[in-house]
């Protein structure tokens, strides 16, 4: 499954620290030695490459707020960062302001006008796993240059071609390749994108992988960038770009046409919000998931006095997988793209909801998942996370991808970025739900224009009117309990930002049934107990790259934790 080669790639990312150019780099989770939280006194950016993080923090040191440093910032990683970064995939960005409003924008891509929920099926009625996830049909129309742009037109105040442009020196005069990435883009032209020509001649050095330490310029990227620099969106999606994007689609069989580019629009949301224990939490509505599964989540546990369970302890981690269970059986049957499903949301982040999943937890028991559960009868996970805070205490927190490490592995020739494969995120078919994890249920299916569900949880903690974090992470379905357990770690362990990014996490998912905990999460014994208590658990891997950011209570200053799993990553402040 997809769901399993993103992992994969995920894993990939090397605990090499040679490379790292300051003391962002560091400690493993579990491991010796303490790497941050980085403090500064007006903003801060924290991003998985720190070239990116120094972008945005150069936007706020001239003056720009943090939606200018934000799109600045995501624009370097589309550079810096190719297995996520991107302008040919989508996301979301949160935003709060200074007065406590806050606001969302949905750039997630969509489905073309020729998509249909079928379109996955072969004329025998199988399902082909291969071409929903790794072909052209894979990609959706992508949105994050309208997402920029919008964000830009209604909450930026730098120059646009200010945002642009470092991105575009970075593509044309080129950066170094850190170890990290020289295996990820290895992976990319040996084996995803090893069929795609143009895919080979943007990442490799006339076919021979980029070693650490080679400079990597991008001059088609850098061209594109320069058309979205100086006509701002139309830069992508009309004209040259879009152009060579439905070529591209009309040459391999996808269906992505310059209609399908014209038509995009991002959209602003109202983000969902709730409260736990006096914080406020306000997330991503809508086509994601995340917001909802997040404040379900949290409102289950409120009713526990976790903190008094001791953290990653066996009765901790069993409320963590039941309340995670319930939130993710809620997700399978009601979430999708709202401009097309009647989705349920006041409904499903009500106390009383969670109340309701509360009374079926026993405390002492794991209870079971299974497709019959269901009320009705699907979806799918590099992506990448950045936090950013202003001096004026405006916080913006992105998430956005292109849904697996470099996405569909397909560079749109002459254009030099990589295209998404979020089609991916779509339930496979109508009625197609397994034990594994795979999910048919109807609201999620591909219609034309429909946006396929996410999971991602770009969010933001207030409390008293203030600002306390802003939070989130990648990593498919796990996203979401990464969120919930940084937040629990910050609200009922009273850790500081780096530890709660750094300490181990947990994953459940409702289906397939079993906990997942990272490498050195938890004791032998815990395991024993939550075996004991009726509950698989596998242990293995990392979950997540939660770069957060938190306000020092007492000085104000911005605290920026770079998320150690990733030693590329850096929080850069002024
Ligand atoms: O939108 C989603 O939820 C997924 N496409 C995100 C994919 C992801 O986080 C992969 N990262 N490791």
């Amino acid at each position: 499954m997809e769901r399993h080669k993103t992992l994969g790639a995920l894993l990939l990312l090397p605990a090499l620290l040679a490379l790292t150019p300051s003391g962002q780099g560091g400690s493993i989770p579990g491991a010796a030695g303490r790497h941050g939280p980085e403090r500064a006194p007006s903003g801060m950016v924290v991003s998985e490459h720190w070239l990116a993080s120094e972008a945005g923090r150069d936007v706020l040191a001239a003056g720009g707020n943090a939606v200018d440093a934000a799109i600045a910032t995501g624009l370097a990683l589309a550079v810096t960062h190719p297995a996520a970064g991107n302008i040919g995939g989508g996301g979301f960005m949160v935003i709060r302001f200074p007065n406590g409003t806050s606001t969302a924008i949905d750039f997630r891509e969509k489905a073309p006008l020729a998509a249909h929920p079928e379109m996955w099926l072969d004329e025998n009625g199988e399902y082909s796993s291969d071409v929903h996830h790794n072909s052209h049909r894979a990609v959706g129309v992508p949105g994050t240059v309208a997402g920029f742009e919008k964000a830009h037109r209604l909450y930026g105040s730098a120059a646009w071609v200010d945002l642009v442009e470092p991105s575009v020196v970075l593509a044309e005069e080129g950066f170094l390749v850190t170890e990290g990435l020289a295996e990820g883009l290895s992976y990319l032209v040996e084996r995803k994108g090893s069929g795609y020509p143009a895919t080979v001649a943007a990442f490799s050095k006339d076919g021979a992988p980029y070693q650490a330490g080679d400079l990597l310029r991008q001059p088609d990227l850098a061209r594109t960038l320069g058309r979205i620099r100086d006509e701002g969106a139309a830069g992508f999606y009309h004209g040259e770009t879009a152009r060579l994007v439905a070529e591209e689609m009309r040459a391999n069989g996808g269906l992505i046409t310059e209609e399908d580019l014209d038509l995009y629009q991002a959209r602003e949301r109202t983000p969902v919000r709730g409260t736990y224990r006096g914080y406020e939490i306000v997330s991503m509505p809508p086509p994601s998931s995340g917001g909802v599964a997040l404040v379900t989540m949290l409102n289950i546990l409120e009713g526990y006095d976790v903190a008094a369970m001791g953290h990653n302890s066996a009765p901790y981690v069993h409320h963590l997988a039941e309340a995670m269970r319930r939130a993710f059986r809620d997700r399978a049957t009601y979430l999708a793209d709202q401009d097309f499903v009647d989705v349920p949301v006041h409904t499903l982040i009500t106390k009383e909801h969670a109340g309701s999943l509360r009374e079926t937890i026993d405390p002492a028991r794991a209870s079971t998942s299974a497709p019959s559960d269901l009320a009705q009868g699907y979806e799918s996970p590099e992506t990448t996370h950045y936090s950013v805070v202003d001096a004026d205490g405006m916080a913006v927190s992105v998430t956005y991808t292109l849904e697996a490490g470099y996405g569909a592995g397909i560079v749109v020739p002459g254009a030099g970025f990589l295209l998404n494969n979020e089609m991916g995120d779509f339930n496979a078919g109508p009625g197609l739900t397994t034990d594994r994890g795979l999910i048919g249920t109807d609201p999620n299916l591909a219609r034309p224009q429909q946006r396929m569900l996410s999971s991602m949880t770009p969010s933001i903690v207030a409390k008293d009117g203030e600002l306390v974090a802003v939070v989130g992470s990648p990593g498919g379905r796990t996203i979401i309990n990464t969120v919930l357990q940084v937040i629990l770690n910050v609200v009922d362990f009273g850790m500081d930002i780096q530890e709660a990014v750094d300490a181990p996490r947990v994953h459940h998912q409702w289906l397939p049934d079993r906990i997942r905990i990272e490498e050195e999460g938890v004791e032998a014994s815990t395991v024993a107990e939550l075996e004991a208590m009726g509950h698989p658990v596998d242990m293995g891997g990392r979950q997540g790259l939660a770069h957060s950011i938190m306000i020092d209570p007492a000085t104000g200053e911005r605290l920026g934790a770079a998320d150690p799993r990733n030693p590329d990553s850096g929080a850069r402040g002024h």
